[in-house]
């Protein structure tokens, strides 16, 4: 099973680097998946730009051809996302909204970060937006508080106990949505 863990912060000086770097180690020594990291800084979608709409996979641009392909490829995604004003950043909606039958059927899991909040008020709203593309977001997830004091000076994401404990079961159980929707998911990147 392929799992791409995406990070959706884009500003330079992003938490989101460390903590996803962190993150995408962590599900590879899980063992499960096959883990892919996706950075959307690099990705680097513009403002969603096609005429027809995604069910219909008339692409125009070569930028959504890649990403449909590259989201058409994987079975699970993991997002790790920052809170932005209660919600998650624009750059996340954008790259969702690019697709949909590619997103269909596949579990996600998400680790979320910010202050008190610990980006809970940003998973709600994820939840909303990816339950209307047919994905499957799961319960368990890892959650952040008050992230910058886990950043070392050398920049990189200290991982406690808490969020090493949360990412194990988080992946334990996205493995077994990702195979018991097996059978839901086909590829449709013929179409592109
Ligand atoms: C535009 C913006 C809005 C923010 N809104 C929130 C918020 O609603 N809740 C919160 O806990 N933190 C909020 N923060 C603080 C972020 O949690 C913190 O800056 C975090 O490092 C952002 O993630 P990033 O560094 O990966 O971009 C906000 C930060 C920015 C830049």
């Amino acid at each position: 099973m392929k799992l791409a863990v995406v990070i959706a912060s884009t500003r330079p000086g992003r938490v989101g680097l460390p903590v996803g770097n962190w993150f995408y180690q962590h599900a590879q020594a899980h063992g499960k998946f096959e883990v892919a990291l996706i950075d959307l800084a690099e990705i680097n979608l513009p403002l969603f730009n096609e005429a027809a709409h995604p069910r219909l996979q008339q692409y125009e641009h070569e930028h959504t051809k890649d990403w449909s392909r590259r989201i058409d490829a994987v079975d699970a995604l993991v997002f790790v996302t920052p809170e932005y004003n209660h919600s998650v950043p624009a750059s996340l909606l954008n790259a969702l909204d690019y697709l949909n039958k590619e997103w269909a059927y596949k579990p996600v899991g998400f680790v979320t970060y910010g202050g008190v909040s610990a980006g809970t008020r940003a998973l709600q709203v994820a939840k909303q937006v990816v339950v209307g593309l047919r994905m499957m977001p799961i319960p368990e997830s890892v959650n952040i508080p008050f992230v910058a004091q886990l950043i070392a000076p050398d920049g990189t994401f200290q991982a406690g106990k808490i969020q090493t404990d949360a990412a194990d079961l988080m992946l334990d159980e996205l493995y077994r949505w990702t195979e018991a929707l097996q059978t839901l998911r086909q590829p449709v990147a013929a179409a592109v």
